[in-house]
C-alpha cells in the first residue's frame, strides 16, 4: 500500500530504517519509503536501503559551509524524491530551527531513553548511574529543543542486575525496532494530533499499541 511517503534520515547502521523498511513490506501498512538520506557516506544503512531496492544516497555535511546549507540540500533532496514526511532514525546532526520548522509536524524521532529522562547522547549509560529501574525509547514529533517534542510512543524496558550499557542498549533497541513502525502506522493513518505539547490518538487505548512495557512481574518468592 503506497500512502504516506517518508524519508528516512540516517547516520550509521540502520537498524531502525531496516524496522521501517520490514513494516512499509506488508502489504496493508499505509506508508512508503521514497527516500533514505544519510550524512556519514559510509553509513551501513545506505547498503540495507540499496539492497531494499530503495533510492539511497549520501548527503554528507562536510561539503557544505554551514548547517543551513546543509540542511537545504536535505530538504531539496527529500522534496524532489517526494518525501511529505521525515523519520530521524539515528541521524545524528543537530537541525537547525529553520529546518524544524520546515517540517513541524512532519518528522518524528526516535531516541533510546524515556522522555523527558536522558536526552541527548549517553542515555544508556546514564540510566545506569541513575539507577533506574525502567529504561526505554520515545517515538516524537521533532521540535526546535533536542530530543524534546510531542511524544507519540514509548517503549519501557526492565534494567536488570548485572547490566552494562551495551546489554541495556540492545534490550532497547530490540524495543525500538517494535515502537517505530507501530508509530509511523497511526500518524500515516491519520490517527494523531498534536494538541499543545500532547499527541492525541483517535481510536487507540491509553494501553494500546504506542506504550510498550514489561508489565508487573507478580509477587517476588
Ligand atoms: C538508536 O538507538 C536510536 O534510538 C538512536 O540512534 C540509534 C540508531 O541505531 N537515535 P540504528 O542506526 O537505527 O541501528
Amino acid at each position: 500500500m503506497a500512502g504516506l511517503k517518508v524519508g528516512v534520515l540516517i547516520s550509521g547502521r540502520g537498524s531502525n530504517l531496516q524496522a521501517l523498511i520490514d513494516a512499509c513490506a506488508a502489504a496493508d501498512f499505509p506508508a512508503e519509503i521514497v527516500t533514505v538520506i544519510s550524512n556519514e557516506p559510509a553509513a551501513a544503512g545506505l547498503g540495507r536501503a540499496r539492497q531494499a531496492g530503495l533510492d539511497a544516497r549520501a548527503i554528507d555535511h562536510r561539503d557544505f559551509a554551514d548547517r543551513g546549507r546543509f540542511e537545504a540540500a536535505l530538504t531539496e533532496a527529500l522534496e524532489a524524491a517526494g518525501a511529505d514526511f521525515v523519520c530521524l532514525a539515528g541521524f545524528m546532526r543537530v537541525l537547525t530551527d529553520r529546518f524544524v520548522r520546515h517540517w513541524l509536524g512532519r518528522a518524528i524521532n526516535i531516541h533510546p531513553a524515556l522522555l523527558p529522562s536522558f536526552p541527548g547522547t549517553d542515555s544508556h549509560a546514564r540510566a545506569l548511574t541513575a539507577g533506574v529501574k525502567l529504561h526505554g525509547c520515545t517515538v516524537h514529533y521533532v521540535w526546535p529543543e533536542v530530543d524534546a517534542g510531542p511524544i507519540v510512543g514509548q517503549a519501557a524496558v526492565p534494567v536488570l542486575t548485572g547490566d552494562d550499557e551495551a546489554s541495556l542498549a540492545a534490550r532497547v533497541l530490540a524495543a525500538e525496532h517494535q515502537l517505530y513502525p507501530r508509530c509511523l502506522r497511526l500518524i500515516a493513518e491519520g490517527r494523531t494530533r498534536v494538541v499543545e505539547n500532547r499527541v492525541e490518538i483517535d481510536g487507540v487505548a491509553p494501553s494500546g499499541p504506542l506504550l510498550i512495557h514489561p508489565g508487573p512481574a507478580g509477587p517476588e518468592s
